[in-house]
């Protein structure tokens, strides 16, 4: 019986150490030891968003958050853009067209990255946008947008217009940071680079976006962010958080100090590189090219038959769980995970599993190479 190797994007491994401090027994959320544990929380998450504000956790899946930045940061009646390029930006535009709001949707083709400067031309177009969405990375794809670049033609187009950019599968995984990079609102999730398993999420925002969800009326509830911040004035939630992933929260977010953040993001890039190049050496084509792809996913392309058979036999003979493609890309693409519990072993693993059935299913001799192009990429020796 062997332990499955799980290199989806999401949900992704949990530590041992996680584990057990989840088990650790649960306890009252109206107790000092709970207002201990958000403090401390807050003081570890907040650098990970690059903010100096509260971050409110919630307890629901990833979507919530970003349902969450769009009915606390804009108005009935304001005029958005989402950057679609993917599933994910679906689900923002689905989210946006459930809401009175006047949607325009900036279509990207799957498997590139938004340009910054047909953006910029794009949105100048437009009058009066009061907030444009965006994926950091598009999950579905595997690309990583251009953050900064795509801030600065928002607030150059308009200071006031609120650039809000959903990090479910980039934060904790990809170098981003909202201060820095000048983005008003980040929004994530807890099962992916966050390394614990899926039912938080998160939304960090800046003072302009903090200003603009005081401003917006009653016609929120659950999702209502001024609830979040007033009771993390205290160190307490509007409602009963899940105290058990709130413990494996305070875990993970020591892990990531311990590594540092820094180093975070360097094992991240590592893991993208020994995948890509290995892919490249296995004769598999990247759906992604170098400069819009994601440290925390890797989008593998090539036959239909070829992928439908590396997915299965992955899953069957070498237990290693991979995802498919989604919508369009269902049977063309398989995206590999390499994002938070994760580390270079787990490419060498994957990709001496993938020489193996190439080389069977080819009838070409594969083995070593991926290995040997991602170890030179690892160590520095291409
Ligand atoms: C970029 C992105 N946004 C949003 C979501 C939705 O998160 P959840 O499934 O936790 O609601 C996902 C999940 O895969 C995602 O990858």
């Amino acid at each position: 019986m062997q332990e499955e190797l799980l290199l989806t994007p999401g949900p992704t491994p949990v530590a041992r150490r996680t584990y057990q401090a989840m088990s650790q027994g649960i306890f009252g959320h109206r107790t000092s030891r709970f207002k201990e544990m958000s403090a401390g929380i807050q003081k570890k998450l907040q650098p990970l968003f690059g903010t100096d504000n509260p971050v409110a956790v919630l307890t629901s899946s990833g979507t919530s958050a970003l349902e969450s930045a769009m009915v606390n940061l804009v108005d009935d009646g304001d005029t958005v853009v989402l950057i679609v390029s993917g599933v994910f930006g679906g689900k923002f535009a689905d989210i946006a067209g459930r809401y009175d709001l006047n949607v325009h949707v900036y279509a990207v083709t799957w498997g590139e990255a938004a340009d910054p400067k047909s953006f910029g031309e794009y949105l100048n177009g437009l009058d009066n946008v009061t907030a444009v969405f965006t994926q950091a990375c598009e999950t579905s794809t595997s690309v990583l947008h251009p953050l900064s670049e795509l801030a600065d033609v928002v607030h150059n187009y308009n200071e006031e217009t609120l650039f809000i950019v959903d990090a479910v599968s980039a934060l904790g995984g990809a170098d981003m940071n909202m201060t820095r990079d000048n983005i008003d609102c980040i929004v994530s999730g807890s099962q992916k680079a966050l390394m614990l398993p899926p039912g938080l999420a998160f939304v960090a925002v800046n003072d302009r976006a903090l200003n603009k969800v005081h401003s917006l009326g009653n016609r929120r509830y659950y999702l209502d962010l001024r609830m979040y911040f007033k009771s993390l004035e205290v160190d307490y939630t509007p409602q009963t958080p899940a105290v058990t992933l709130y413990q494996g929260l305070d875990d993970v977010l020591n892990m990531i100090h311990e590594e540092t953040i820094e180093e975070v993001f360097a094992r991240h890039k590592k893991m993208q590189n020994m995948l890509r190049r290995g892919i490249e050496a296995l004769e598999l084509e990247l759906f992604v090219k170098e400069d819009a792809a994601s440290p925390t996913v890797t989008a593998v392309t090539s036959t239909p038959e070829e992928i439908a058979h590396i997915k299965n036999t992955l899953e069957k003979d070498y237990h290693i769980s991979v995802a498919g493609g989604q919508k369009d890309l269902a049977g063309k693409i398989i995206r590999i995970g390499h994002m938070g519990f994760m580390f270079p072993k787990d490419m060498l693993a994957i990709l001496s599993a993938l020489e193996d059935i190439l080389s069977k299913l080819r009838n070409k001799n594969y083995y070593g190479k991926a290995l040997t192009a991602a170890q030179e990429s690892l160590y520095d020796k291409a």
